[in-house]
């Protein structure tokens, strides 16, 4: 795919062979050209996931950069709202202040978040791709915090070609009533929520639909091990080995976090996981728009 050019004043820089990309000099505040949102978009489907330094936006201009991708999911689900339910508070920090104390339901489900998902993968479309915008982030002393990528085109390519064939015709069952298995601390399911996201299912081998149809691994590890198509214990052990499989090196980058930094990922092919930090030491507040995607999480035809 021709890499298409910046904006004038734009500078994008890539990142590495699992892909991502710095942008500076975009002012995220203005009125965004249909010809800048055009090769955002390019940018995306490039570099997979980019890094918008220097951005200070408000919750409108945030859902204006998030609408350059398509149209925004809502949620239900009440420890992810601010005030409008286009955001999911990604903070230790609540929004009416204060740092939350550990058992803060809040803070404990986003615990599920540093273990390798794709986003609103509990819907039977998922999520396009997301926005999440640092607002505060970890000073340099502070451990951890950051975000991992991992590439799942090359992590489907770089199986063997017996485990591809095994798993083309699999699906993975992924609910959110599993979350409470993880963390039992979690309260009680929300019957909207329950009510709003029944299990879903989805192939295990995902085709990109703006890339010719290049196959890539479709997983998430914050949720059941449930495999359909394999018994239990056999669907859990298999489901052990890609984790494994997709947190080599080779595949994943790690984003250290600055505030104003705004990343963008393509949810169709990368699997990220933020990694643990001293919550009862350091702030860190990130609010994030999510864009829906256009269909279920289409496998192999
Ligand atoms: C998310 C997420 C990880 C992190 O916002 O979707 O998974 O590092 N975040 O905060
Ligand atoms: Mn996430």
């Amino acid at each position: 795919m021709a890499l298409p050019v910046p904006p004038p004043g734009v500078e994008l820089r890539a990142l590495g062979p699992a892909r991502g990309a710095e942008v500076d000099g975009l002012d995220l505040r203005r009125p965004i050209a249909p010809a800048v949102a055009a090769w955002l978009r390019e940018a995306l489907q490039c570099h997979h996931f980019l890094c918008v330094r220097g951005q200070v936006l408000d919750e409108e201009q945030q859902v204006a950069a998030a609408a350059c991708f398509g149209p925004l999911e809502t949620f239900p689900e009440r420890q992810k709202t601010r005030a409008r339910p286009t955001f999911y508070n990604v903070a230790n920090v609540a929004p009416e202040g204060g740092t939350m104390a550990p058992d803060d339901p809040r803070l404990v489900a986003q615990k599920l978040n540093e273990l390798w998902h794709t986003d609103s993968y509990y819907r039977f479309v998922p999520s396009r791709c997301s926005l999440l915008l640092a607002i505060e982030a970890l000073p340099g002393e502070a451990e951890g915090g950051e975000t991992e990528f991992s590439n799942m085109f090359l992590a489907y390519e770089a199986l063997p070609d017996a485990t591809r064939r095994r798993i083309e015709a699999l699906h993975m069952v992924h609910d959110y009533g599993f979350d409470q298995r993880l963390f039992p601390a979690l309260p009680p399911l929300d019957p909207a929520v329950r009510e709003a996201f029944p299990p879903a299912s989805h192939p295990r081998v995902r085709v990109h639909p703006d890339r010719g149809g290049r196959r890539s691994l479709f997983m998430t590890a914050n949720t059941g091990a449930e495999v359909s198509g394999l018994g239990l214990e056999e669907g859990r052990a298999l489901h052990a080995v890609l984790v494994r499989h997709v947190s080599q090196p080779g595949f994943c980058l790690r984003h250290r976090w600055r505030a104003g930094d705004l990343m963008v990922w393509d949810n169709r092919c990368l699997l990220h996981r933020g990694r643990p930090y001293d919550a009862t030491r350091f702030r860190r507040v990130a609010r994030r728009t999510t864009v829906a995607g256009d269909g279920p999480g289409a496998g192999p035809r």
